[in-house]
């Protein structure tokens, strides 16, 4: 049903998109059901709500199973508001908005240490009454809280890389993974803004300064806030399709920006490449 009212506004959308149908997804592989994210104090509302966003549209418009749990420290609403007064004597107030958590990252380490025997068919953890199965995509957002020492999302993540099938980092998230470890000898990007500081959280990571997104194996990351939609519609299509990935974004009209390998802002911020 939504579907075919979208379709008027398709047509009218870019020649590009001219002759847009919803396509099927294609790939037979067991595709991912179980998506993940992390929060913090001060996360980036847009490097979480973009990428969520492109899956939201996913999971309302394909016939994909699809379940999100949202994980923190605590059950605690998280904030976007800064926590601390920043170097320069500004005034914030307190705007911003929160997030609630469905899990914490100690119920979830719990669920997966009891069970090490678990098998396909027989992983499925139940997390209050939804049976959502084994974490297999973690997002990883950044924003002004991954400047605390985060040793609890740094653990989790560490913990939790070697179990999922994928894990995305948006901005200054990619320093949750290189203090995790989980980088090192890898291609990695992050903020362009923040490149001297992000990178200097993992001195063994190869960073990649003129990229948008880097994929290195089951590790993607992209560089500040925005680039997390553009890096995640680029892992869409890789996993879901082309067609699939372009679907969504029509449906969402989203510009893509497609080139992984050029960011303009690596210039605007004078990273040296
Ligand atoms: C998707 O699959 C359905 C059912 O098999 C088929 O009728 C339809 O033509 C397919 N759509 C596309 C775009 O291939
Ligand atoms: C949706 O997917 C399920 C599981 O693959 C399938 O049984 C069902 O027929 C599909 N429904 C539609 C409307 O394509
Ligand atoms: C910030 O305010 C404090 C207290 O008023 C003052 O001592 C300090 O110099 C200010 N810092 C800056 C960078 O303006
Ligand atoms: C799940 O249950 C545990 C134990 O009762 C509780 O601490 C936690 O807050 C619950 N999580 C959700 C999402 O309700
Ligand atoms: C299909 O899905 C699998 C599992 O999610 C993924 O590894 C693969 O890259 C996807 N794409 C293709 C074209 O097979
Ligand atoms: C992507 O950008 C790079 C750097 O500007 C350029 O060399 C390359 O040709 C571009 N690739 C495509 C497919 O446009």
């Amino acid at each position: 049903m939504r579907v075919s009212t979208l379709m008027p506004l398709l047509a009218a959308l870019h020649s590009t998109y001219a002759t847009l149908t919803m396509p099927n997804i294609t790939n037979t592989t067991a595709l991912p059901k179980h998506y993940a994210i992390l929060v913090f104090p001060t996360f980036q509302a847009l490097d979480v709500f973009g990428p969520l966003d492109v899956l939201n549209t996913l999971a309302m418009l394909f016939n994909t199973t699809m379940h999100l749990s949202v994980l923190s420290a605590t059950m605690d609403p998280v904030t976007t508001v800064p926590q601390r007064t920043p170097r320069m004597n500004m005034t914030h107030g307190d705007f911003g908005e929160s997030i609630v958590p469905t899990n914490t990252f100690k119920e979830v380490l719990a669920k997966s240490g009891s069970c090490p025997e678990r098998t396909a068919g027989h992983g499925g953890h139940s997390m209050n009454g939804t049976d959502k199965g084994d974490i297999e995509v973690l997002i990883v957002p950044g924003g002004g809280g991954t400047r605390e020492p985060r040793l609890e999302e740094i653990d989790f993540v560490k913990q939790t890389y070697p179990k999922v099938k994928y894990i995305l980092s948006v901005c200054t998230g990619a320093t949750i993974l290189s203090r995790a470890g989980i980088l090192d000898g890898r291609k990695a990007t992050t903020n362009k803004r923040s490149w001297k500081w992000a990178t200097s959280t993992g001195p063994k990571v190869d960073w990649v300064p003129t990229a948008r997104w880097v994929q290195d194996g089951n590790i993607w990351s992209s560089s500040g806030i925005s680039a997390g939609i553009d890096l995640t519609y680029a892992w869409v299509a890789h996993v879901y399709g082309e067609e699939v990935a372009n679907y969504v974004s029509a449906s969402s009209e989203y510009v893509r920006w497609r080139n992984s390998t050029e960011d303009p802002f690596a210039k605007i911020w004078d990273v040296s490449a």
